[in-house]
């Protein structure tokens, strides 16, 4: 054995040594302890049986619905919305609500009236039906069925609760998953039973089936022939979700208190984030690339990296420092040694229009030389066990103790930590491990169920507090954000939360393999958040745990580049990983969709801000736009952006084509302009480097070029469809523009007019049309005659122009 191989095999055992008597020995006695928690402060055992309502003694209306009395239980009926019913059963835990953001109701008419089976309380679109033996039927304005729930049973401090769900019936939703976008899977033409846990959790690496991940949310939305509907249950305890004939919610504890809405998908994502809050305008940078590694330890290698960007002609927007950059992985420190001058490089950066993102875990670490676990300790911020004694587990930083974000004062003071980032100049923040997590040897990789909580003063335990931790420590940093500079959005990425985290965060899938399976789950992911209420999330670009071919990487990408989180992230134990890895033909293939990205920015930050005021996500299912068409509902490799854009990734090596199953109307192929007709299957073409992508007939797609901006005309064959662009100064809360485009597309030709709203100045120095799908033989612009060079019109501002077709 030669010398250098015998030293470095030294080299890695005690660099193994040294990780063992680190993390794995004290992972190892964690999970000891835990255990011995568990066991010494385990809740009574469940009593035998349940307890059911029983029969229905009473009934009587109230100011927006109805209250039934039961033998056993009791039922308030509450109209929020003519469309929007909450449904509390009592006894149980009322829940904080964490999760909702708008108290404030309109006043609904409803009405009381008795049948002959028991009651219906109703509004004008919706109905539910309660009958003697405490089952519930929700219905539409058209009287058809949308849900129909069986009695719901209760053992100790447990909830179950069923509902009968339509054969053909498909369940979307539950937050992240790394499921089927249909939860409900169908085997045989037959339902077959599937489980879901509702467990915040870092699994530590993840392939498609793994459950439960990150972001558990007991939300869904049910789709079947008569109509949709989405049930989000308000309780955030331990919880299984099972979807075979019937949907079963089984929670640990709380109270069963949930909501129900009733409309198309565009109308439940609308009415359920204005129940549990919308995703504020992010400022524009934030649609643009990302770049990440485990493994940026100094500023060095960041200006390398940037400038690697710039030798390559590749655009970026922000540069996300992970663990390394710390000291001892403490959180918020950045280590001095290796970041001397941060505020200076930071204002470096910004100059090259790139904003610096650092990362931070909730866990500080438990030493009398950290200031913070000192102030912490003043302040009662760590979380206990019943007994009193901290909780100290390990993770990054070693021996750690975990603030109890359900205690304001806590949230206050950790939301101050903040500040001196800021003020060096760090322009966001993504929140790590804060499911939370520690390191485990077996079972539960978090804190014990047993661990204290103040839960606004009222008292719990981590049963109910684990599910929302990653949403308080979001709220904290929004708000310091806010406050602290008011002039910019803030920017938090975090990798867990619970309903309501969209108000604060964007979200990023985890640790996912490198394997075309993962870039396939991505998919569904993301768009199962979207029907989850949160928008913004994506994949780590070509997967986190492994080197990708390159085929991978590139297919990868060139799928993200229409997603809303456009970030590259890798392992430390892997190749570092950048657009620029691979050299050629890979490198400009990545360029074209990076560029193509940017060009894309007016349609992307339009579609943010219909997201701030309506809660759509901009990633959707195909099903979106036409649910009552079966064909679209499992579909889970496709997806839109937006209205006008449907995208067809490729997610298996070697492709060079693929089936696309169409919705109704007509398709422009975005690379050729081709004309395809909808409600078919086709095979679209995908070199490696184009992946299918069709443009919607009647889409005015926005784009721009430098100071130009592009407006991409894809007209209808008859009749009249608008097309929007929102613009702003991209940060801040200041002025705002729409510009409204109305295309009517008749026989000769086409007429586009152009409507402005807002006070925002129009900041393009001009205008260019370009007109797909029709050959333009004369232009008119407010009634000028005009040159059409290449099926291209550059102008400036316009009331309306009118193009005339050849024969
Ligand atoms: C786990 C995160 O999911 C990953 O993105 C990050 O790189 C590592 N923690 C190290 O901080």
């Amino acid at each position: 054995m030669g010398f250098f191989r015998q030293l470095s095999l030294t080299a890695k055992f005690i660099l193994g040594s040294l990780f063992y008597l680190k993390y794995q020995l004290p992972a190892f006695v964690y999970s000891f302890k835990r255990d011995r928690t568990e066991r010494q402060f385990a809740s009574s055992a469940l009593p035998n049986g349940f307890t059911q309502p029983g029969k229905l003694l009473q009934a009587e209306s109230s100011s927006q619905g109805a209250r039934f009395y039961f033998e056993q239980a009791e039922l308030e009926i509450t109209f929020l919305a003519s469309d929007l019913v909450r449904i509390k059963w009592s006894p149980g835990i009322a829940p904080i609500p964490y999760a909702i953001a708008h108290h404030d109701w309109a006043d609904v008419e409803t009405q009381l009236a008795e049948t002959e089976t028991g009651w219906v309380v109703s509004s004008s679109d919706l109905k539910v039906l309660v009958d003697s033996s405490a089952h519930l039927t929700f219905c539409n304005q058209a009287g058809q069925v949308l849900r129909e729930e069986l009695p719901p049973k209760r053992q100790g401090d447990r909830w179950i609760h069923q509902a009968r769900l339509q054969p053909e019936e498909c369940i979307y939703g539950l937050g992240e998953r790394a499921s089927t976008l249909n939860l409900r899977a169908v085997e045989d033409e037959q339902p077959s039973s599937r489980s879901y846990r509702m467990w915040n959790f870092d699994p530590a690496g993840y392939d498609p089936g793994t459950d439960p991940i990150y972001i558990c949310i007991p939300i869904y939305c049910g789709l079947h022939r008569s109509g949709s509907y989405l049930t989000f249950f308000e309780n955030s305890f331990d919880a299984k979700f099972t979807f075979a004939e019937t949907a079963t919610a089984d929670f640990e504890g709380g109270a069963l208190q949930y909501y129900v809405i009733a409309g198309d998908p565009p109308q439940l994502l609308e009415r359920y984030t204005q129940l549990t809050g919308r995703s504020p305008l992010p400022a524009r940078w934030t649609l643009g690339y990302h770049q990440s590694r485990w493994g940026f330890r100094t500023e060095a290698t960041i200006r390398d990296e940037v400038k690697q960007f710039q030798a390559h002609t590749l655009p970026l927007s922000a540069i996300h420092l992970d663990i390394d950059c710390q000291v001892g992985h403490r959180a918020f420190s950045i280590d001095p040694k290796r970041f001397p001058k941060l505020a200076s490089f930071t204002q470096e950066l910004a100059e090259l229009d790139v904003r610096f993102i650092a990362i931070n875990n909730p866990g500080i670490r438990s030493s009398r030389e950290s200031n913070l676990f000192l102030e912490g300790q003043v302040l009662e911020a760590f979380c206990t066990d019943p007994n009193g004694e901290l909780i100290v587990a390990p993770v990054w930083a070693g021996r750690t103790v975990f603030p109890d974000f359900t205690k304001p004062k806590v949230r206050a003071w950790w939301s101050r930590q903040y500040a001196y980032l800021l003020e060096a100049g760090v322009n966001g923040f993504w929140h790590d491990m804060n499911e939370p997590t520690v390191f485990a040897t077996w079972g539960d990789r978090s804190l014990p169920k047993a661990a204290q909580h103040d839960m606004e003063g009222r008292g719990g335990d981590h049963r109910e507090a684990h599910n929302v931790y990653a949403l308080l420590q979001a709220e904290a940093a929004y708000q310091r954000l806010r406050q602290y500079r008011p002039q910019q959005r803030p920017f938090i990425v975090s990798r867990s939360g619970w309903a309501g985290l969209q108000r604060y965060a964007w979200v990023w899938t985890g640790d996912t393999a490198s394997s075309w399976g993962a870039l396939r789950q991505t998919i569904a992911t993301v768009v199962g958040l979207g029907l989850s209420g949160i928008p913004y999330s994506g994949p780590d670009i070509g997967g986190f745990q492994g080197n990708p071919s390159a085929e991978l990487y590139v297919r990868w990408l060139q799928m993200a580049t229409f997603l809303t989180f456009y970030r590259t992230h890798v392992a430390n134990n892997v190749q570092p990983r950048a657009p620029w890895t691979y050299g050629e033909p890979y490198l400009s293939i990545i360029r074209h969709f990076m560029q193509l990205r940017y060009r894309l920015l007016p349609y992307l930050y339009t579609l943010a801000w219909e997201t701030s005021q309506k809660g759509y996500p901009p990633v959707r299912p195909l099903f979106w736009f036409s649910w009552h068409d079966e064909r679209l509902w499992a579909i889970e490799d496709a997806f839109f952006l937006g209205e006008a854009l449907l995208v067809y990734p490729i997610v298996q090596a070697g492709l060079r084509s693929r089936t696309a199953v169409l919705p109704q109307g007509q398709w422009y192929d975005f690379w050729n302009d081709t004309v395809i007709e909808g409600d078919q299957t086709v095979e679209l073409a995908a070199p490696l480097d184009q992946i299918p992508l069709l443009v919607r007939a009647g889409s005015i797609l926005p784009m721009e070029d430098h100071d130009q901006l592009i407006l991409h005309l894809y007209p209808l064959q008859h009749g009249t469809s608008e097309g929007r662009v929102y613009s702003d100064a991209g940060d801040g809360y200041g002025e705002w523009r729409l510009d409204r485009f109305w295309m009517q597309r008749n026989e000769q030709g086409l007429t586009l007019s152009w409507e402005q709203q807002g006070d925002y100045d129009f900041h393009y120095q001009g205008v260019r049309l370009h007109i797909h799908g029709l050959s333009v033989k004369q232009a008119w612009i407010d009634g000028q005659p005009v040159a059409v060079e290449k099926q291209q019109i550059e102008w400036q501002r316009f009331g309306q122009v009118y193009l005339q077709s050849e024969v």
